[in-house]
């Protein structure tokens, strides 16, 4: 085996495309040079006689226009790449059924259409900066890494029946207002982002994750998820409820931020946080009531919103700090310094707001000393607006039905959100 080179660039961390050499059956006219470009479709008509080729094929440059098309080749121990061709409107492949390498399609300003009719194996993906496309058709069973980004695809229904990846990264596609997805796991990332405003994603069959990032989508359905290795975002979407109630555990971070429209989250089994729970810049959230079988927190407590509700009565364990702020002054901080002063919030810093009062403590190193300063004598706690929970439960069964809701949030920097959790 040996490596590949020709994976240098892009997004997608270059997957290891590997050649194998048990092909010595292969002529050597079906065998490509390493470095060699095919700039025409005279060149590709070369390997019309060749079932398998062996090595990376590059296929590239101006001179390619109109369509192009890779005729009898049935497997390719290598990887396929069309790059920078940007007069070719129309790629196919149809009898190829197996890359062993990566597939890439990268810069091709004019391509509308792509054809992997028979394609069901190949290593890595990455659909790259494809503004004119608007469909790919291929019957892919097995990938370990997928990235479409910046295309112009209104569906990726090509990519819906895999069942296990690695990475699986769909973001900044402007045409692409939905994903029903069967995959079962994600090793590795899975990441949905920036597509068209009122995206509406379906992840029904996914059991675990090693992280999940969303962003700027309508609604979600994780309806089988129920463990997430590292970090799980939700981070600027327009979702009105997320409601991943089978979710027993999140290994890293949990964040739930900027999304301007949510009403309710439902993280009824949710009993275990490895790392922060961060939720903060949710407007709508009023009641926070989706959290209360919580029992640990391996990080920090942060919450901050105009929230009338934070139900955490079975928490027992927050590692780092709290930071709970909110401008109702019918949240009691009763709770949170009932735990800190019995040392459930081992972290130095406790702070802990409402609308009324304000209870800050900066603990020395010597930990154990409470004494927590302010009361909270608020107003009349737990009861809160009847409206906005009924409206919040019927939006919820829109959502978990499937059904497209508009959009209106902003996109954000999530990397500026990670930052902001460490
Ligand atoms: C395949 O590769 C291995 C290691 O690079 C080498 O030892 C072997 O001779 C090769 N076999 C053929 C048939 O080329
Ligand atoms: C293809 O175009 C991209 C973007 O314009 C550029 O970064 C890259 O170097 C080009 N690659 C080749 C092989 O020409
Ligand atoms: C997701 O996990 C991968 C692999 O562990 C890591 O490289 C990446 O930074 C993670 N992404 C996020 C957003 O946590
Ligand atoms: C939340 O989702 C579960 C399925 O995962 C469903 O049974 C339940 O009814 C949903 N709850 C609400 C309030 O929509
Ligand atoms: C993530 O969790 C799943 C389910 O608990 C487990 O099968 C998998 O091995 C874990 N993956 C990693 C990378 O820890
Ligand atoms: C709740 O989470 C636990 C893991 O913590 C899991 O074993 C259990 O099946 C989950 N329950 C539901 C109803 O999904
Ligand atoms: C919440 O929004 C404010 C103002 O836009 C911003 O400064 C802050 O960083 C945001 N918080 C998080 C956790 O994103
Ligand atoms: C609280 O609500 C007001 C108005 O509804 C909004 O402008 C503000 O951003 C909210 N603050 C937080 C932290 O969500
Ligand atoms: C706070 O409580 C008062 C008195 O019960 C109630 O009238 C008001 O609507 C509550 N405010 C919020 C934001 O829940
Ligand atoms: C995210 O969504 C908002 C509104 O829904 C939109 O204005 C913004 O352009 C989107 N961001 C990206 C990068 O698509």
């Amino acid at each position: 085996m040996q490596l590949s080179s020709a994976l240098a660039s892009g997004a997608l961390l270059s997957a290891t495309a590997l050649a194998a050499n048990s092909t010595s059956s292969v002529p050597s006219s079906c065998s490509i040079k390493s470095g060699a470009s095919v700039t025409a479709q005279a060149d590709l008509d070369k390997y019309a006689g060749c079932q398998t080729l062996v090595g990376d094929l590059t296929i590239s440059g101006q001179s390619l226009t109109g369509s192009a098309a890779l005729a009898n080749v049935q497997e390719i121990d290598g990887s396929l790449s069309v790059n920078n061709a940007t007069k070719l409107q129309s790629f196919s492949a149809d009898k190829l059924s197996k890359i062993s390498g990566s597939l890439e399609m990268k810069y091709l300003t004019l391509l509308e259409s792509a054809s992997f009719g028979s394609l069901q194996e190949v290593d890595s993906i990455e659909f790259l900066t494809l503004p004119a496309i608007s469909s790919i058709s291929t019957n892919l069973k097995t990938v370990n890494q997928l990235l479409v980004s910046d295309t112009n695809l209104e569906s990726i229904d090509g990519f819906n029946n895999l069942e296990e990846v690695s990475v699986f990264n769909v973001n900044n596609n402007k045409g692409l207002t939905q994903i029903n997805s069967q995959l079962q796991s994600v090793s590795d990332a899975l990441q949905i982002g920036y597509n068209g405003n009122d995206a509406d994603i379906k992840f029904d069959s996914l059991v675990w994750a090693n992280n999940i990032t969303v962003s700027n989508v309508s609604s979600v359905s994780f309806n089988k998820l129920q463990s997430v290795n590292a970090s799980l975002g939700f981070i600027e979407n327009s979702i009105e409820s997320l409601n991943i109630s089978r979710l027993g555990s999140v290994g890293g971070t949990l964040s739930i931020v900027g999304n301007d429209d949510l009403t309710e989250v439902l993280f009824t089994n949710l009993t275990e946080i490895g790392g922060a729970l961060l939720i903060a810049n949710n407007t709508d959230l009023v009641q926070i009531e989706g959290f209360k079988n919580l029992k640990t927190v391996g990080s920090a407590l942060n919450v901050i919103g105009n929230f009338s509700d934070l139900d955490l009565s079975s928490l027992k364990s927050v590692k780092g700090g709290c930071d709970v702020e909110t401008k109702s002054s019918n949240y009691t901080c009763d709770g949170l310094k009932k735990l800190q002063k019995n040392n459930g919030i081992q972290g130095d810093a406790f702070v802990c707001k409402n609308g009324a009062t304000s209870t800050s403590i900066k603990l020395s190193s010597t930990s154990g000393a409470s004494t927590a300063s302010g009361s909270s004598s608020s107003g009349s706690s737990g009861s809160s607006s009847a409206t906005a929970t009924s409206s919040s439960s019927s939006k919820s069964k829109a959502a978990a039905a499937g059904q497209v809701v508009p959009a209106s949030s902003f996109m954000g920097a999530v990397a500026a959100v990670a930052v902001a959790l460490l």
